[in-house]
């Protein structure tokens, strides 16, 4: 069961979840700034965001406080850091990352672990469709590489989550990945999301579901609460806030049938925090593993 829903607005569609994909450009374009994907995947409307957002973050910086670029760039490497140490010790061997946006982390995994993995990466129809077409025009995907449309709600005529699963070898270990889903889900929606992956999850030798969290006592000073409302704003299904704390959240994967939950913080991994812990604490990492 998901907790507490701190939520800032109600209205939820599927229509509503189109309006969320315009932050992916936002994040897209922050990857690429700081060198982390490449330039094709960088969009118009992704630099027009970032730079509007530059007085802000440029502020935030002088001030010590958190700035929301350093919080997503610590999520990113973080789940990348532990995605990689799976896949290293063998425990991982397919990976599927649902709401990718237009995350380098296919791409890269892909190139860097090649036939070792098989690589399935999804979001809505127009974002999968919009880095299919990306990708492919770099001449970027390949067998163990694949770009397919997933709503993770489940929309009509839509692969869900069980579908895209046949790409995946039974008896190999798996990692779920979802990186900024969350805060734009209801807790109902969580709930249902945590219980499916948990049990796409169980018939693969060893399951892992990675995914950032940011609960709502994180935000403690006024320029995040206004940074959030500012975010409702423009997404049409609100931005929730599902737990109030780290413990809360690990309590719910626990009672969905996770066999372990681990709470990571950034700021104790070396060489995954860009500014000072100010932003690195505003975000954890959940590791919910099957066995
Ligand atoms: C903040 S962006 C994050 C993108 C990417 N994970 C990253 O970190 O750069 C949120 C993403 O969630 C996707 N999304 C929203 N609702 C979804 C749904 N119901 N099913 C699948 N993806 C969804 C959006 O299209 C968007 O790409």
């Amino acid at each position: 069961m998901v907790g507490h829903d701190e939520t800032m607005r109600t209205r939820r569609t599927h229509h509503g979840s189109e309006s969320i994909s315009p932050t992916a450009h936002y994040t897209g374009y922050v990857w690429v700034h700081n060198g982390l994907a490449p330039g094709y995947l960088a969009t118009t409307r992704g630099k027009a965001y970032y730079h509007a957002m530059r007085p802000g973050t440029a502020l935030g910086r002088m001030l010590g406080g958190p700035v929301l670029e350093d919080v997503l760039l610590a999520r990113h490497r973080l789940i990348d850091r532990l995605l990689s140490t799976a896949i290293e010790s063998g425990r991982v061997r397919g990976v599927l990352e649902l709401a990718a946006g237009l995350s380098p982390r296919g791409l890269e995994f892909a190139h860097h672990y090649g036939t070792e993995i098989t690589y399935v990466e999804t979001d809505l129809p127009g974002m999968a469709a919009r880095k299919y077409t990306a990708l492919r025009r770099a001449g970027a995907l390949g067998p163990n590489h694949r770009v397919e449309s997933l709503d993770v709600l489940g929309g009509h005529d839509q692969e869900d989550v069980t579908t895209v699963l046949r790409h995946f070898a039974r008896g190999r270990g798996l990692a779920v990945v979802s990186e900024g889903l969350l805060n734009y889900l209801s807790a109902e929606e969580v709930g249902g999301l945590w219980s499916r992956i948990h049990a796409a999850l169980r018939p693969f030798g060893e399951g892992l579901y990675l995914s950032d969290l940011h609960v709502s006592t994180d935000r403690r000073g006024p320029a995040e609460a206004f940074g959030a409302r500012l975010l409702g704003m423009f997404v049409r299904s609100g931005v929730h806030f599902h737990f109030t704390d780290s413990a809360r959240a690990r309590a719910a994967l626990r009672a969905t049938g996770f066999d372990r939950v681990t709470v990571h913080h950034p700021s104790d991994f070396p060489g995954v925090l860009t500014g000072g812990p100010a932003s690195a604490d505003r975000v954890r990492v959940l590791a919910a593993e099957t066995r």
